[in-house]
């Protein structure tokens, strides 16, 4: 399994650790546009290797794509992240760009390989390659809800004071602060549905800090997060790899699915080998359902600053 990260900026240098740390991949390729900084991040990186005991071989390219050629997976999180009090919105006129070209020169190399978007607006970013680039639909998956639902589960956790690994949650609808769709009726302590343990007020507090757990992050840091982003691509890179069949919310490019057409947008998805392998359609109430699709009218608006 060859797997290529594009921008080995904060959170792609963060997946690629991740990835070789969970040792799946024989190779993982680092490339950035800034000269030397893939191959200094790929070699620090590489100097770990005995330390954390992985054997992924890690190497970095300063732009040049024929070092990407046969990847299976490639994760395109060059562009610029948010600083505080922006949004991801903001962002979509260098973006959408970058990614438009690099989405190109990956498939050139590598034409049957799944891509994963991450840079931002990422839903927008998901619907340019599918306009853009003739890949089939299953191979683009966008990487928001997975984060997204990551930070759900340690609020709830938080909320609940329980260990995470007994809190399961999902976040659907577009990775945007007022987008995001925290699925509270359906979160789940030990199978029990939190409901039980948290009254209607806390659990709305719970999905409103899910909703701003990026800008949050980016308040404190400067800029926007790694670590959870880095795990989260890793996770979806490790589902395709190793064929696991796991359900992430993905942006997913739909027709029809949750009364939604010609649009990228976060919905439960089981991962695999052959990407995005399935959407799930689960049953919504009338307030979800009210929900995801003011969500996607958001998504919408800012597609429709896309020069398509
Ligand atoms: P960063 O600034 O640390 O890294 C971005 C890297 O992309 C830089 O090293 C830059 O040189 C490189 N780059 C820029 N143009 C390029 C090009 N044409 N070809 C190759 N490389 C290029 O930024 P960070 O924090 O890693 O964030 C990356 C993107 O991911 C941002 O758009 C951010 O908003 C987004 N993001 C998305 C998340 C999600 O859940 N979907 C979560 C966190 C960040």
């Amino acid at each position: 399994m060859k797997v290529t990260v594009v921008g080995a900026g904060a959170v792609g240098a963060s997946c690629a650790e991740y990835v070789a740390i969970k040792n799946f991949a024989s190779e993982v390729v680092l490339l950035d546009i800034k000269e030397g900084y893939a191959e200094g991040k790929a070699m620090d990186l590489m100097q770990t290797a005995s330390l954390n005991g992985f054997d992924t071989k890690i190497t970095g390219s300063t732009n040049d794509y024929s070092k990407t050629a046969g990847s299976d997976v490639a994760v395109i999180t060059s562009g610029i992240p948010r600083k505080p009090g922006m949004t991801r919105e903001e962002l979509i006129g260098i973006n959408a760009g970058i990614v438009k070209e690099v989405a190109g020169n990956l498939i050139k190399h590598s034409p049957d390989v799944t891509l994963i978007v991450v840079s931002n607006p990422m839903d927008t970013m998901t619907y340019l390659v599918h306009k853009t680039t003739g890949l089939l639909k299953n191979k683009i998956i966008g990487m928001g809800g997975a984060l997204d639902s990551a930070r759900f589960k340690y609020r709830l956790a938080e909320a609940l004071e329980a260990p995470i690994s007994d809190v399961d949650g999902m976040v659907i609808g577009g990775h945007s602060d007022t987008g995001m769709v925290p699925l509270t009726r359906l979160a789940t302590r030990n199978s029990v549905p939190v409901s039980a343990f948290l009254s209607e007020e806390r659990l709305n507090q719970v999905a409103e800090d899910t909703k701003v757990g990026g800008a949050t992050l980016t308040k404190l840091l400067g800029t926007s997060a790694w670590y959870a982003p880095g795990a989260a691509v890793s996770a979806l890179v490790q589902a395709i790899a190793c064929d696991q069949k796991k359900i992430f919310p993905c942006s997913a490019f739909l027709e029809g699915e949750y009364g939604l057409s010609d649009i990228s947008i976060g919905v439960p998805a089981v991962i695999g080998k052959d990407g995005l392998e399935k959407i799930v359609e689960i049953q919504l109430d009338e307030a979800e359902k009210a929900k995801i699709q003011e969500s996607a009218e958001g998504v919408k608006k800012t597609n429709g600053l896309l020069e398509l």
